[in-house]
């Protein structure tokens, strides 16, 4: 039986591109897998991951970004020491993506005012609530008052979520691919850190 092998199988420059187009995808279509990466980072023995939503991919800058809340643990974790990374897989594409770099917090700055200005109403509400995420309770609840919780806000009144909005770009330095496949798999390491992309395989 012939299995039909995908064009970057044997083609560095291919699965650089394919990685690109993953993570374009992932931005734009909320059914892709990609689109709720896990981001990693720790700082002297303790390491966390946990799921994000990928905001946005810059090519030509290499960095992607999401959005946060600034009073966050991670937030905290990243002022202490800013390597992190993300981590993709795609069930179906049998592709992982580790993405390894440096995280930088932008709070009240251009970008922040340009991401938050496409916030809907909606996602507004995670930047509502009056305590830090992760803060302890006594009861259980979303943190909000009645009137965030149940949705009741106009988009003026959800202005002041913006106090609590932060951006974090990941600058990338490495990517690492893996493609599964029943007919051997493929790894590959792309050093993004200096002016040329470097691309090699690596034993998977
Ligand atoms: C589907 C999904 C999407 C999420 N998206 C985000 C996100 O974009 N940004 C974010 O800070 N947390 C997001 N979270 C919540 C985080 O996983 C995490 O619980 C929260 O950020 C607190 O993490 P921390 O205490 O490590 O800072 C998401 C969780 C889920 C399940």
């Amino acid at each position: 039986m012939q299995i039909n092998k995908p064009d970057y199988y044997n083609d560095l420059d291919e699965i650089y591109l394919k990685t690109w187009d993953l993570l374009e995808n992932g931005l734009a279509n909320r059914d892709s897998p990609f689109h709720i990466p896990v981001f990693i980072n720790g700082n002297q023995n303790i390491f966390d991951g946990r799921i994000v939503v990928l905001r946005g991919i810059d090519q030509k800058e290499k960095k992607i970004w999401f959005h946060s809340d600034i009073r966050s643990n991670k937030v905290k974790i990243i002022k202490a020491n800013s390597p992190a990374s993300l981590l993709f897989y795609d069930r179906s594409q049998k592709i992982q993506l580790r993405i390894c770099g440096f995280a930088k917090i932008n709070y009240k700055n251009d970008t922040t005012k340009k991401s938050w200005k496409k916030t809907v109403h909606m996602s507004r509400q995670c930047y509502l609530g009056d305590e830090a995420p992760g803060s302890d309770t006594l009861k259980p609840t979303s943190g909000l008052t009645a009137v965030f919780d149940n949705s009741e806000y106009t988009i003026e009144e959800s202005e002041i979520g913006y106090e609590n909005f932060c951006v974090i770009e990941t600058f990338i330095k490495s990517i690492e691919w893996l493609y599964l496949a029943a007919k051997g798999h493929r790894r590959a390491y792309f050093n993004l850190d200096k002016n040329k992309i470097e691309k090699k395989w690596l034993i998977p």
